[in-house]
């Protein structure tokens, strides 16, 4: 009974992937090893994206909701939603997510939305940052976690990792080694807002 009731009344996490998922898995094997106290209710995705085949092979509740079903944004967002709250979602969890939330659909889940972003917000926001930073020349950039407002990567940060730049560093040089800072980042900050880092 212990066991049961202490996995009903952890958070639910509803991960939102458009591609690799490299993040949502790093978030799940947190939680797989007892890192992370939460449990991933439901990935979703706007399109095939690669991160399905481990959410499947994990056994984990997936849906595709592809946009191209769908007349307008509102009528996707609203779907999603709906798969959101029949998985009894509390945590939204952006991890590669390429499209942006409406405000109604944050509306639903104010302060419960969080994103991560490959530079050190508030630089470099929208497409492409780690090749934004290096062509402006910087010596260090970093990932953000920060809650989502209706404004694409400006609401509060949670929490930032930082990482060298090094010259003649391509952008899959620098990817890559932010990607390996987010992969702790979002843990860490996922354990802070859930109060789970004390
Ligand atoms: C990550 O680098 C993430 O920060 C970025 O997409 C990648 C997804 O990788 N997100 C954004 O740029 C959002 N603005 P993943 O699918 O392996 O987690």
């Amino acid at each position: 009974m212990g066991a049961l009731s202490d996995t009903l009344s952890v958070p639910v996490l509803g991960v939102f992937i458009s591609g690799r998922g490299s993040n949502f898995q790093a978030i799940h094997q947190a939680i797989q090893s007892g890192v992370l106290s939460a449990r991933i209710g439901l990935v979703i995705s706007d399109r095939d994206a690669d991160g399905l085949v481990y959410a499947n092979a994990n056994n984990l509740p997936c849906v595709v909701c592809h946009r191209s079903d769908f007349s307008t944004q509102a009528e996707h967002d609203a779907a999603m939603l709906e798969q959101c709250k029949r998985a009894q979602v509390n945590w939204i969890v952006l991890a590669g997510y390429m499209r942006i939330l409406s405000a109604g659909f944050l509306a639903k889940y104010p302060d419960k939305v969080l994103n991560i972003h490959p530079s050190l917000l508030p630089k470099f926001k929208g497409l492409y940052p780690q090749r934004q930073a290096l062509a402006a020349g910087e010596s260090e950039s970093g990932c953000t976690v920060h809650y989502v407002i209706p404004e694409v990567d400006s609401g509060s940060i949670i929490l930032q990792h930082r990482v060298p730049i090094y010259d003649g560093d391509t952008e899959a040089q620098l990817s890559a080694r932010i990607l390996e800072e987010e992969h702790k980042a979002y843990v860490a900050a996922l354990k802070i807002v859930l109060g789970d880092d004390e």
